[in-house]
């Protein structure tokens, strides 16, 4: 299982999570990785984490002001980007450029969805992974995978039968190992997360717990 801590701009120390994500990833010999602001992808990658961003633009290198480069992430050392996260929605064209974007500069990828429409739409454009996240559960209590089972189950079948090489995540209001392990008897191979831990006043042990029935 795949745990991709997503850091949104929420007011917290990007680079004391790193470091524990990356010591209960090395203890647990799960993969965790932690997408922060772009402006402190590099101090977040120094950690040793795996670090990802949380949006690329779909340009190149040009007159393209303001715009998130995906060689500028990767130089910074991110590793993989989310795209199109229900708080930054992008239209198809412009996901399937942020998609060209980080294949250009070695970025892997994951595409965000609602549901199961959207989850064929942005497996049709070739990601390495499509995230399932209901809006409505996002920063909730209620974890997806307890509070809407189905809409995990749904989006599996769906990019199945897109691609069946393609791996699902889900995201929302997860912040257990209990939301994992349900997420996993779903069919994910992977869970989204922010403020589980980004809000904690101890993160480690949110990640702890978080990995202990995966690990
Ligand atoms: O990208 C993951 C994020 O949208 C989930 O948010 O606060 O429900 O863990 P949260």
């Amino acid at each position: 299982m795949f745990v991709l801590l997503n850091l949104k701009a929420y007011d917290c120390d990007p680079v004391a999570i790193a470091e524990v994500a990356q010591e209960v990833s090395e203890d647990s010999g799960t993969r965790i990785a932690v997408a922060p602001q772009s402006a402190r992808l590099e101090s977040v990658a120094d950690t040793g984490v795996e670090t990802w961003a949380q949006h690329v633009s779909p340009v190149d290198h040009g007159s393209h002001t303001g715009s998130a480069l995906a060689e500028s992430a990767a130089a910074a050392g991110a590793s993989g980007t989310l795209l199109n996260h229900s708080e930054k929605r992008r239209r198809l064209a412009d996901i399937d450029g942020g998609l060209q974007a980080a294949e250009r500069a070695g970025l892997e990828t994951v595409v965000c969805a609602n549901n199961r429409e959207q989850c064929k739409a942005v497996a049709a454009l070739g990601p390495e992974a499509v995230a399932i996240e209901p809006p409505a559960l996002i920063g909730g209590q209620q974890s997806v995978s307890t509070a809407d089972p189905d809409v995990v189950t749904e989006a599996v079948k769906a990019v199945d039968e897109i691609d069946d090489s393609i791996p699902v995540l889900c995201g929302a209001g997860i912040s257990t190992g209990e939301d994992v392990e349900s997420a996993r008897g779903l069919g994910a191979s992977g869970v989204l997360l922010a403020s589980g831990v980004a809000k904690a006043d101890e993160p480690e042990s949110i990640l702890q717990d978080l990995v202990a029935p995966i690990s």
